[in-house]
C-alpha cells in the first residue's frame, strides 16, 4: 500500500502469543489485557533500549473491547474496567514515550477471541473512532466473516482509513482467510498480511512457518516490498519454550524475510541473553534493509537448506551484498541431535561476484571470516533447531 508508511518491515510488540485473552485481572494482574499491561509495556520499550533500536509499534491485539458498541453512538468501546481511563489517554501515554499505538479490529461480525464487535456495517464509523483515539497502525483480523468478499471489503476498510486524513498502518489478515490470495491486489491496499497460521512458541511452528513460505515463495517475494511486506506473525522469542538456538533461528529466517518484527512476549522477564537476540543491530540492519527485497531458499542438500537475501551495499558492479541463513531441516542420520557441519561452494549459491565476499557473522559482527571468492567452499557448523547467519559483502571491482 502506497500510503507512505512501513517503507521497512514494521517493529513493535503485540500481546497475543504471549499473553492471549487474559481477561481476569483480578486473579491475573500481571498477564490480564489491560491498560496496565501497555503503560509497563511502554515504559520498558523505553527503558530497556528496545524503542531506540526500532521496536516503535506498540499494538492492543483482541480482547480490548466491551460485548456491545455504545447504544447511541454505535461506536465501540474499550473495556470499561481493564482500560478505565479509555483508549485516547492510552494513547497519549505511548505517544508520550516516543511510541506508535496499534490497535486490533476485525472486518466481520466479532474479533477472533468473539469478546467484542467487528467492524462488518461500521468501516467509515470505526476508522474515524481509531483516528480520533491516534491510532497509527491497523490489524484487522477476519474472523466471522463468511458472508463477506474480503477481495472488497479489505480494500473498502482501507479507503475508511484513509478518508479519516490520518496515516495509519493497514494490517491485513485477508490472505489468510482465502483459498487463491490474489497478492498484486492485496499489496496495493494493505502495508502488510499475514500469510500463514498464528505462531506458536515453539520451534514446530517457527518451521512450519518457514516452510509454508518456501511453498510460495516465487509469489511472496514478488510481493514484498517498501510498503507492502510478508507477515509471518509475531517473534516469539522470549517466552516459554524454545531454545536459544530455535530463538536465533527464528530472528535471522524473519530477518531474511524481510519479516516485520513483532515481539509477544513479557519484557519484564526477557532473558539476558534473549534480548541481546531482540536487539541485535546488525540482524535488525539485515531486516530493515532499505533495497526491501525479500529472502528465499535457494539451495537444499540432504538436510541442509540455504536462504539468501540480497541487501546492501552494491558494489560497483551493481552486484548485491546478501544474507545468507544455513538451517537444518529435520533428523540427521546417524545422530540427529548433534551439531552439523555443511561445506558449499558459493557460486552454487549464486554468489559469483569474482573479486568475491567479505564475510561477517551476523550474530557477532565484529567477528570477521575473511574474503571468500565465488569458487570458493564455505564451511558452517549449525547446531540443533538451529541457525548460521552471515554477511556476505560485495567486494567493488577495481
Ligand atoms: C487471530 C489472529 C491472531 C490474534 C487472534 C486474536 O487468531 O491471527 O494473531 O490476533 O486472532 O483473537
Amino acid at each position: 500500500l502506497e500510503n507512505g508508511l512501513a517503507r521497512t518491515p514494521p517493529m513493535g510488540w503485540m500481546p497475543f502469543e504471549r499473553f492471549r485473552c487474559v481477561t481476569d485481572c483480578v486473579q491475573f494482574p500481571n498477564d490480564c489485557i489491560s491498560e496496565a499491561l501497555f503503560k509497563r509495556t511502554a515504559d520498558l520499550l523505553v527503558s530497556e533500549g528496545y524503542g531506540a533500536l526500532g521496536y516503535e509499534y506498540l499494538i492492543i491485539d483482541d480482547c480490548w473491547m466491551e460485548p456491545n458498541r455504545d447504544a447511541v453512538t454505535q461506536k465501540l468501546v474499550p473495556h470499561r474496567t481493564r482500560f478505565p481511563g479509555g483508549m485516547k489517554a492510552l494513547s497519549n501515554y505511548i505517544h508520550d514515550k516516543g511510541l506508535k499505538f496499534g490497535l486490533y479490529h476485525d472486518i466481520g461480525e466479532r474479533t477472533c477471541m468473539s469478546l467484542g464487535p467487528g467492524a462488518f456495517g461500521h468501516f467509515a464509523l470505526d476508522a474515524q473512532t481509531f483516528a480520533d483515539w491516534g491510532v497509527d497502525y491497523v490489524k484487522l483480523d477476519g474472523c466471522y466473516a463468511d458472508h463477506m468478499d474480503f477481495d472488497l471489503a479489505y480494500p473498502e476498510f482501507g479507503w475508511a482509513l484513509n478518508k479519516t486524513g490520518r496515516p495509519m498502518v493497514y494490517s491485513c489478515s485477508w490472505p489468510f482467510y482465502i483459498n487463491k490470495p490474489n497478492y498484486e491486489r492485496i499489496k496495493k491496499h494493505c502495508n502488510l498480511w499475514r500469510f500463514a497460521e498464528d505462531v506458536r512458541d515453539s520451534h514446530r511452528s517457527i518451521f512450519r512457518i518457514m516452510q509454508k513460505y518456501y511453498t510460495q515463495q516465487h509469489t511472496l517475494v514478488q510481493s514484498g516490498g517498501p510498503g507492502h511486506w510478508n507477515d509471518p506473525d509475531m517473534l516469539v522469542l522470549g517466552n516459554y519454550l524454545m531454545s536459544y538456538d530455535a530463538s536465533r533461528l527464528q530472528l535471522a529466517m524473519w530477518a531474511v524475510l524481510a519479516a516485520p518484527l513483532i515481539m509477544s512476549n513479557d519484557l519484564q522477564t526477557v532473558r539476558p541473553e534473549i534480548k541481546k537476540l531482540l536487539q541485535n543491530r546488525a540482524i535488525i540492519e539485515v531486516d530493515q534493509d532499505p533495497l526491501g527485497i525479500p529472502g528465499e531458499s535457494v539451495y537444499t542438500l540432504g538436510n541442509l537448506q540455504v536462504w539468501r537475501r540480497p541487501i546492501q551495499p552494491i558494489n560497483n558492479l551493481g552486484l548485491h551484498s546478501y544474507a545468507l541463513a544455513f538451517v537444518v531441516l529435520g533428523d540427521y542420520f546417524p545422530c540427529p541431535l548433534c551439531p552439523q557441519t555443511f561445506e558449499v561452494v558459493l557460486e552454487k549459491l549464486g554468489l559469483n561476484n569474482i573479486m568475491g565476499y567479505s564475510v561477517h557473522d551476523l550474530f557477532n559482527i565484529s567477528d570477521e571470516l575473511g574474503i571468500y571468492k565465488a569458487n570458493d567452499k564455505f564451511q558452517t557448523r549449525i547446531n540443533p533447531q538451529g541457525v548460521t547467519f552471515y554477511k556476505f559483502k560485495a567486494q567493488d571491482f577495481y
